[in-house]
Order: C-alpha cells, then structure tokens, then sequence
C-alpha cells in the first residue's frame, strides 16, 4: 500500500494510524529497526519511545529513498544477532517472495524478549508490481510467526466488509480521472471518492466483520531467555 496519505486513501490510513499510534507505546522502545520502511512514515509517531528508528530497503525501491538508513533486503540485514530492541515491518511482507525467511531474519536481529509490530494486508488490490506476491489470513500469519520462532500476542483485524469495499471503490473511482482537468470525472469524482470514504469511516464503526478485514494488525514477540 501507498503510505502517502492522497484523498482517496484517506480512508485506510484513518484505520491503520490509530491502531499503531495505540500500540506503539506499549511495545516499541530503544533501537526501532524499521523494515522495508520506505519514507518512514512513523518516524514522528514512533520517536517519542525509541532512541533510534532505523530503516532498511531494497535499493530499487519505488518509495522515496531519502529516509532510508540501510539499503538491503529484509533477508539479509547487515547488523548483528540481537542487535535491535523493536522491529515495524508496516505492508511489506505481501511484497516478499519468502516472508518465512525475512520473518526469521527479524527473530534474528531482534533481542530477546523485544516486540514485532506488523501491518499486513488482506484485502487490498495489486500494487508495486510486479513485486506483490501474497495476501494474508490471521491463520497465516499466525503460522508463520510461530514458524520463526515468535509469540503471537496479537493479531486484530483492521475494518469490515464497508471499509474494505469503500477503500477499493474509492481507488477505482480515482482511476477513472484519466485525460487531467478537460474530463468531467476528474472534478466529479472527488466529492464522491469523499462521500463513499467518510460513509465507510462511520460504519466502519458498527461493522468490522474479519473475513472481509483490509487489514490485520499483529504484535509478536521474540520469547525471553
Ligand atoms: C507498500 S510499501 C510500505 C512502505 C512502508 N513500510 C510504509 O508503511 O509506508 C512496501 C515496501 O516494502 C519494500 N520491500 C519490498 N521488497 C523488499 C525486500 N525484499 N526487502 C526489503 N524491503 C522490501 C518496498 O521497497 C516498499 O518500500
């Protein structure tokens, strides 16, 4: 997912921000590795409880490189064993051909007893492909992690059924606007794209049915010695 926040993404970021703003203190602390960070878009959320909020890429990522510190792949991060207190990985792993073995490099630079917190889509369209490979169930995730040796403490989905389907109307809608300011959709479609996002906002209050969840968000552990 794009992380900048556009009009018609609106939507998702009003649902994914307060679940991490939530979370962040109870779980992040000291050295934060930030993985496949992109423009670190928590730096400012997270910094009030982590000494350092460190961010690894791929070099040919398609975000803006400017606040990357480490230019690798989740796979081979190039610090030592147990070397960060805390890891955000937010809507990355769907991109990763192998998300056991970036999920066991996580464990691996982690220390023990420190927290993961992780963002992972279910529902949500192609993006930045052609490196989108796989959408997740808390069933999956909860594999996987438990895999790779983590405690799952946490796994909660984000939205129902409105939310997802408003958020994807609302790209579909804004995909209509082609040709600039001569095509009347490209002023039509804004107030609408608002309309059907802040419809979805609200009854994403009274509906929050998983199976059709955009998201999960999910907290792990690394166990204590
Ligand atoms: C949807 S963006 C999310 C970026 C950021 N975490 C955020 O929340 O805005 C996915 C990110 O994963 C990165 N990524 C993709 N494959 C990767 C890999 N093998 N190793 C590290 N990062 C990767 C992409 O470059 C991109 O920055």
């Amino acid at each position: 997912m794009f992380r900048l926040t556009r009009y018609y993404n609106w939507l998702i970021f009003s649902i994914i921000n307060p679940a991490l703003k939530e979370r962040l203190p109870l779980y992040v602390q000291g050295k934060l590795l930030d993985i496949g960070c992109g423009e670190k878009p928590y730096l400012e959320m997270a910094s009030p409880y982590v000494t350092g909020h460190i961010g690894i890429d791929r070099w040919d990522t398609y975000s803006d490189k400017s606040n990357i510190d480490i230019f690798s792949t989740a796979y081979e991060i190039p610090c030592k064993n147990e070397s960060f207190d805390s890891v955000l990985c937010t809507d990355v792993l769907e991109h990763l051909k192998e998300p056991g073995l970036a999920l066991a490099e996580a464990y691996r630079i982690l220390k023990p007893g420190g927290f993961g917190i992780y963002t992972v889509p279910l529902f949500w369209h192609l993006h930045e492909e052609p490196y989108d490979y796989y959408r997740f169930t808390r069933y999956g995730l909860k594999y996987l992690f438990e895999k790779n040796g983590f405690e799952v403490v946490e796994i909660k989905a984000l939205s129902g059924f409105c939310a997802a389907f408003g958020q994807e109307l609302a790209y579909f809608l804004n995909g209509l606007r082609k040709g600039g300011k001569l095509n009347p959709l490209w002023w039509i479609i804004p107030p609408f794209v608002h309309l059907v996002q802040g419809a979805a906002y609200l009854l994403n209050k009274i509906d929050l049915t998983e199976r059709f969840s955009v998201e999960y968000i999910a907290v792990i552990k690394k166990p204590s010695k």
